[in-house]
């Protein structure tokens, strides 16, 4: 239907036969794939995390809050500008999330000065979401969460792979959360990743993420365990062999993919200069490298999105909306006030997301710049 998809994955022959491999292989579950997934992740991080493979990147949100003892009394500040699984995880161990707005309409992440305004007694912890794959100016941040004693949780859902002052995102705060789902730069269809520092986290984490139990069913298998102990209580949280044999080779593509999603996204730059849209994070101001995740750009607040999302359809371009505010969905009705997040509130009225993924050619980028500003005329 679309002649230019919103997003493509980056799969040939190697993920094909990487889970036709374990399908011969006879192993489905928390086995040598998930270790190796795990530690090549962490080796890619690198700062000495530990890495935990989940079931998915809100698992590895949920995780992070309930091994941080985060509960009913508690406030987490999360960013007004992000999907809406931040929120949820809050709201599902019983604490308030607290919204920060965006800096400003350049840099659509929240900071440290964004992030202070909503610090009361109650505050726990806070997320930060490197958006787009931005990342946040994490030093200010973290130096932030280290004086008032509050958690800092990386949502680095966009952002495997980016990094400030050449440390990756993930690396920063106490626990860093990734998705793999099939839209983000590293694809295995639904799975995630959660890092730490801290070896008391790690077992934590371990244990919520399969039930508490303290050996698992290859331990029992190679005879290095015959029972298991409950050691807390956990969940179900695994990810499963043929997503870890994905997820390896995936890893092996990030850094090309990031590459080419960074020269069409010049060019997107280049094209767009001069016209009535502005994209975010132009000039940042701290040394980082993005993961450039998705295209956002800011339309006039004059134009109808919904007429430009037609127009480019009717070219069979497929767009999207990163994100619809929580203020409109039925569950958060009267939770939040979008005047008290001004600038995510008209970041949320008037963004646009354009297609961007590794296998995008240039000439379509041009297809796409060339149909967005005729629909704006
Ligand atoms: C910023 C952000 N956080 C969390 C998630 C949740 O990840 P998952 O879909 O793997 O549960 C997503 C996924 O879309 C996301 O974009």
């Amino acid at each position: 239907m679309w002649k230019i998809q919103l997003f493509k994955l980056n799969f040939d022959e190697r993920e094909k036969n990487a889970a036709s491999d374990v399908v011969e292989g006879g192993w489905l579950a928390m086995g040598e794939r998930i270790l190796d997934f795990e530690s090549s992740f962490s080796n890619f991080l690198g700062n000495k995390v530990q890495c935990v493979a989940t079931s998915s990147g809100t698992a590895s949100l949920h995780m992070s809050l309930l091994a941080l003892d985060i509960g009913s009394e508690d406030e987490v500040i999360i960013p007004a500008l992000t999907f809406v699984a931040d929120a949820n995880v809050v709201r599902m161990v019983g604490a308030r999330p607290v919204l920060a707005d965006c800096e400003s309409l350049a840099n659509w992440n929240v900071s440290a000065n964004s992030i202070e305004k909503c610090i009361t007694p109650q505050t726990k912890a806070v997320i930060v979401v490197h958006y787009a794959g931005y990342p946040c100016d994490m030093p200010a941040i973290v130096a932030l969460c280290k004086k008032h004693g509050i958690y800092l949780i990386e949502d680095a859902a966009h952002a495997p792979g980016a990094s400030i002052e050449g440390k990756r995102c993930g690396t920063w705060g106490d626990i860093g959360c990734f998705s793999f789902f099939s839209n983000k730069n590293l694809s295995v269809g639904e799975g995630g990743m959660v890092s730490t520092q801290n070896e008391d986290l790690y077992q934590r984490l371990r244990y919520l993420r399969s039930h508490g139990m303290t050996s698992l069913t290859l331990d029992r298998h190679k005879g290095r365990a015959v029972s298991y102990d409950i050691a807390e209580i956990g969940l179900n949280y695994r990810m499963d062999e043929i997503r870890a044999a994905l997820g390896l080779v995936q890893l092996d593509k990030l850094p090309s993919g990031n590459a080419l999603r960074e020269n069409l996204t010049a060019r997107y730059r280049a094209n767009l200069k001069g016209s009535s849209v502005t994209i975010p994070f132009d000039a940042m101001s701290h040394d980082s490298i993005s993961a450039y995740h998705i295209l956002p750009v800011l339309l006039p607040k004059e134009v109808d999105r919904l007429k430009i999302i037609e127009s480019l359809k009717n070219n069979g371009i497929q767009s999207s909306i990163h994100y619809p505010p929580f203020w409109g969905f039925t569950a958060y009705k009267d939770c939040f006030d979008p005047s008290d997040t001004p600038i995510a509130a008209d970041i949320c009225d008037q963004e646009l997301t354009l297609p961007l993924f590794p296998t995008l050619t240039i000439d379509e980028v041009d297809s796409v710049t060339t149909a967005l500003q005729e629909a704006l005329t």
